[in-house]
């Protein structure tokens, strides 16, 4: 286990640090099942927004399919993975805050991967009222939840009853299935869900 420096997951030393070092166990290195097969039945390219992308594989997979995405991270050493690893999809993967950036057409679509999970459990709040906010009644926060009651984290796991506290009224469940492809880190404790803006 290599040496930090930085113990607040808000703040994007922290998050630099793990990627300088290498140290990311959160990530895939790929695009994940579920969304692969959302995206197969899925009816027409969206828009859509992947906040926190790390290494932002999904961007390239959605950009591909005709999508029209952009990936945000506030890491510096996250953007420059990501647009190295993205290639021509370079140009949408911008340095910024998710709860300061502001997007440049109306997105129908915000792709949720161990990004909620990321953040100190006291900022929910600020996430979910930010995903409600960004996206318009018939728009879809898709992606993968991670339940859990540890306390240390992260990822730190959300009880179920809080998630749907804090997502309802505003979202409703619409799609909801399991994962086959989780990292030992989510094994067994992450859901594939669709969450409809109200
Ligand atoms: C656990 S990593 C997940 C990365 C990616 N979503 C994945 O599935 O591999 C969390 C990411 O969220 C980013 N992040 C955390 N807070 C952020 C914020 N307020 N705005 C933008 N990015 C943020 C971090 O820099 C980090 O890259």
């Amino acid at each position: 286990m290599p040496e930090f420096t930085s113990r607040d997951p808000s703040s994007p030393a922290f998050w630099d640090e793990r990627f300088e070092q290498d140290f990311t166990p959160w990530d895939l290195r790929g695009v994940p099942q579920a969304l692969q097969d959302f995206v197969a039945r899925d009816s027409e390219p969206r828009t859509a927004l992947i906040p926190g992308c790390g290494n932002g594989y999904e961007l390239a997979y959605l950009a591909e399919r005709g999508w029209d995405a952009v990936a945000i991270d506030f890491s510096p050493a996250a953007v420059l993975r990501a647009r190295r690893l993205v290639g021509q999809w370079a140009g949408r993967v911008v340095e910024a805050d998710f709860f300061s950036w502001q997007p440049q057409q109306a997105l129908d679509l915000i792709y949720e991967r161990a990004f909620l999970c990321a953040l100190p459990p006291g900022m929910r709040p600020q996430v979910t009222t930010r995903y409600a906010e960004l996206l318009p009644p018939g728009g879809l926060l898709a992606g993968f939840f991670f339940f859990g009651t540890a306390p240390k984290g992260p990822p730190f796991g959300i009880a179920r009853a809080e998630l749907e506290a804090l997502l309802t009224p505003q979202f409703a469940l619409v799609e909801e299935g399991e994962v086959i492809d989780s990292l030992p880190v989510f094994a067994g404790q992450e859901r594939w869900m669709v969450w409809e803006r109200q």
